[in-house]
């Protein structure tokens, strides 16, 4: 998404108060106008689908990782564009069904799920990948009293322990990861091919070798050995038992220019060197499903917060304080030392015009009561005074995804937006949180009527 695209969106909110400075507050504890929103641009998101979806070509099910962004008119995007959608809690499942996807297009993958959660799957036709040894049994015991009805696929994550790349917290593959049967030794290894090949309910691997800091090699080496351990199976089986694979997510999407690096047809490239034969018509897979979360979501949003107040700390640092933090941005501030996690930022006056000058060392506070609660240290930037934006870049996956409850904020609007010739024409996608929302989650009582 250009960066001057931004101006005129930025504007187009102001005038219609979808954003600005606050000069009401209701009963139900939203202003008026919001001081914050998520922007997602919806031109880049389905041009995300649609490259995806060239890039891998026939015989795939792409289906978004929704933990990443579970807006509902996302996820409608998503199957409108022929995109399935993977689920890492039965709420998903159940958000993924009301938002209209085809059962067959969604693949449940939560580590805990819950003998009654397993039964839903089955009875709706769900994909189900199994995470560890004891749920092989649980769910082969569930899937026998369904077999006839059901038209569930099941599959076995496992942990090809390809190792960490560069960011271990989110590392699925080594040693000791909580994901899928850990293919430790020669001897698990059997084991876990004579369990597969008599369990004949399951009929795809799966494996997610982790999400950012992952190089393409790695990713595609994981993919390599899951892909050998199949064919193994197959063999030790004497049919093609195994016939669907599941690659996972984990394309990182950089956040330090405005290209997108690595791109699908990069993984593309890297898979069909390291693993041909995963490609359907290239082995025995007749189905391959990807997970991408980061990759379709991440550079198609971004936020825009009025700086409330603003001052001066230390030495030499002016200090803005604004409406996004470690609510929204929880990975922004608390991995404040990983430079993956950091937004670009930009700043805009209070009419939306971008900032240039005045360029001076900025930390960006947000709005909750911790200290580490900072969304930009020590950045050099067109100073960012009270009334101004800041709009913080590559916002759309694991955003609104993740906000947290402390000290009950209100999560923000989120509209989406498609600029035709310079102007911008925005649509909620979602309102702001009430109190009644906030009040609801910690048990108290929701009394007050909604404001119009
Ligand atoms: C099983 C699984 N699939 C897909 C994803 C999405 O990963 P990413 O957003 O890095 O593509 C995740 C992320 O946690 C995951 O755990």
């Amino acid at each position: 998404m250009p960066i001057s695209d931004v101006s005129p969106v930025l504007k187009q909110a102001l005038e219609e108060q979808m954003i600005g400075t606050p000069t009401v507050l209701h009963d139900d504890g939203t202003t008026s106008p919001p001081p914050m929103a998520l922007f997602i641009d919806v031109n880049a998101l389905k041009e995300n689908f649609e490259n995806c979806k060239k890039a891998f070509g026939d015989g795939f099910l792409h289906a978004m990782a929704i933990k990443a962004n579970p807006v509902s008119r996302c996820i409608k995007m998503a199957v409108e564009a022929g995109i399935g959608i993977e689920c890492a809690s039965i709420a998903e499942v159940m958000h993924g069904l009301r938002c209209g996807c085809p059962e067959e297009h969604i693949v449940f993958d939560s580590p805990v799920k819950t003998r009654p959660e397993i039964d839903y799957a089955l009875a709706h036709n769900v994909h189900l990948n199994i995470d560890n040894w004891q749920e092989m049994d649980v769910v082969a015991e569930a899937y026998n009293k369904v077999k006839d009805t059901t038209k569930a696929v099941i599959g076995v994550r496992v942990n090809p322990v390809v190792g960490s790349g560069s960011m271990a917290i989110f590392s699925t593959c080594t040693a000791t990861s909580k994901f899928g049967v850990t293919i430790l030794d020669d001897a698990v290894r059997e084991r876990f091919i004579a369990k597969v090949s008599s369990t004949p309910c399951i009929t795809c691997l799966h494996v997610h070798v982790g999400s950012m800091g992952c190089k393409l090699e790695l990713m595609a080496e994981g993919v390599q050995k899951t892909v050998q351990l199949a064919l193994d199976i197959n063999k030790r089986a004497g049919f093609d038992q195994i016939t669907v694979l599941d690659v996972g997510g984990g394309l990182p999407a950089n956040v330090d220019t405005e290209e997108t690096t690595p791109t699908f047809e990069e993984y593309v490239k890297a898979l069909k060197d390291v693993v041909p034969e995963m490609f359907p018509g290239k082995g025995p897979f007749k189905r391959v499903i990807t997970e991408f979360g980061q990759a379709f979501n991440c550079k198609s949003g971004w936020i825009a917060s009025r700086v409330e107040y603003d001052k001066e700390v230390g030495d030499e640092t002016h200090l803005p304080l604004i409406h996004a933090g470690a609510d929204i941005l929880m990975r922004t501030c608390y991995l404040a030392d990983m430079p993956k996690h950091q937004k670009r930022l930009f700043v805009y006056g209070s009419n939306g015009d971008i900032k240039e000058d005045d360029v001076c060392l900025q930390d960006i506070g947000g709005p909750l009561c911790f200290s580490g609660d900072v969304v930009a240290k020590q950045r050099q930037l067109p100073r960012a005074n009270r009334g101004d934006f800041v709009v913080l870049r590559d916002c759309g996956a694991n955003s609104i995804s993740i906000f947290s409850r402390h000290c009950s904020r209100l999560a923000p609007p989120v509209y989406g937006y498609v600029v035709v010739d310079g102007k911008a024409q925005l649509t909620i996608f979602k309102e702001s949180e009430r109190v009644d929302d906030i009040l609801h989650f910690f048990g108290g009582e929701s009394t007050w009527p909604r404001q119009s």
